[in-house]
């Protein structure tokens, strides 16, 4: 990543690495020792990339790793996935001429594929949180237990600070209009109206997915009741 010319394109401070462990935990250690709202820290690859319900995140050299701090409580966790999962919409959209869709909560797809995971994460004393976003970026091959469902965009020389800045740039302008995004968020979700299969409160069961509400918890309808589900306490299947 050409970090001074992301420098030019998004207004707050920029912290660049060609290799970290996560740019997650990097910006949390930065959260705690008080880097101001807005802060994006960028990574060219991770070796212990985070993905959510502690997997890891695949993350070698060519993707976009990035995480932006925010000074905003993490009770607001989900509000800030919908916004960056709208954020990579319409980065590719605006700068790629590429519609990718969503699947809830978190995942943008490309051609049926996940291109792009969002993990936030936060410091709840503190009022702050993370918001780390990796997409994959002109890759052909994934590791054999990710190969089946990962996919990635392709993009040209220079587009990838833009797309970088594109997106930290929505994520930290959104932060300030929430929920107005939650609109372009649900035109581009694949769950809805789908039967969704998920456990809950330690019971597996299944419903029909009929809405987000704005803090972008799925609401399902089962045969016998209507269910809320925040997506950290649940992994869901379509
Ligand atoms: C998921 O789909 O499970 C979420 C993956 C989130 C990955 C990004 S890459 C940048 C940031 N740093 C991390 O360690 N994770 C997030």
């Amino acid at each position: 990543m050409d970090i001074e010319l992301l420098k030019k394109l998004y207004s707050y401070p920029v912290y660049g690495y060609s290799i970290v462990d996560s740019t997650n935990k990097i910006a949390l250690d930065m959260a705690k020792s008080g880097v101001v709202h807005g802060s994006l820290i960028v990574a060219d690859s991770q070796t212990s990339g985070r993905g959510r319900h502690g997997r890891s995140f695949f993350s070698p050299k060519g993707g976009i790793y990035m995480s932006i701090v925010l000074d905003m409580n993490p009770q607001f966790a989900g509000e800030i996935t919908t916004l960056c999962a709208v954020a990579v919409c319409l980065a590719a959209s605006k700068l790629l001429n590429i519609e990718l869709k969503i699947k809830w909560v978190n995942d943008c797809l490309y051609e049926n594929k996940k291109v792009c995971g969002i993990l936030c994460e936060g410091l709840p004393q503190m009022g702050k949180c993370v918001a780390g976003i990796g997409v994959n970026i002109n890759r052909e091959e994934f590791p054999s237990d990710i190969n089946e469902k990962a996919g990635s965009i392709y993009i040209g020389d220079n587009e990838r600070e833009e797309l970088c800045a594109y997106i930290a740039n929505y994520v930290i302008n959104g932060t300030k209009n929430i929920p107005n995004h939650m609109a372009e968020y649900k035109k581009r979700l694949i769950t809805l109206n789908k039967k969704v299969f998920f456990t809950y409160k330690g019971e597996n069961t299944h419903g029909i997915a009929i809405d987000v509400d704005n803090t972008g918890a799925l609401i399902v309808e089962t045969e016998t009741r209507r269910i809320r589900l925040i997506s950290g306490e649940v992994s869901v299947r379509v």
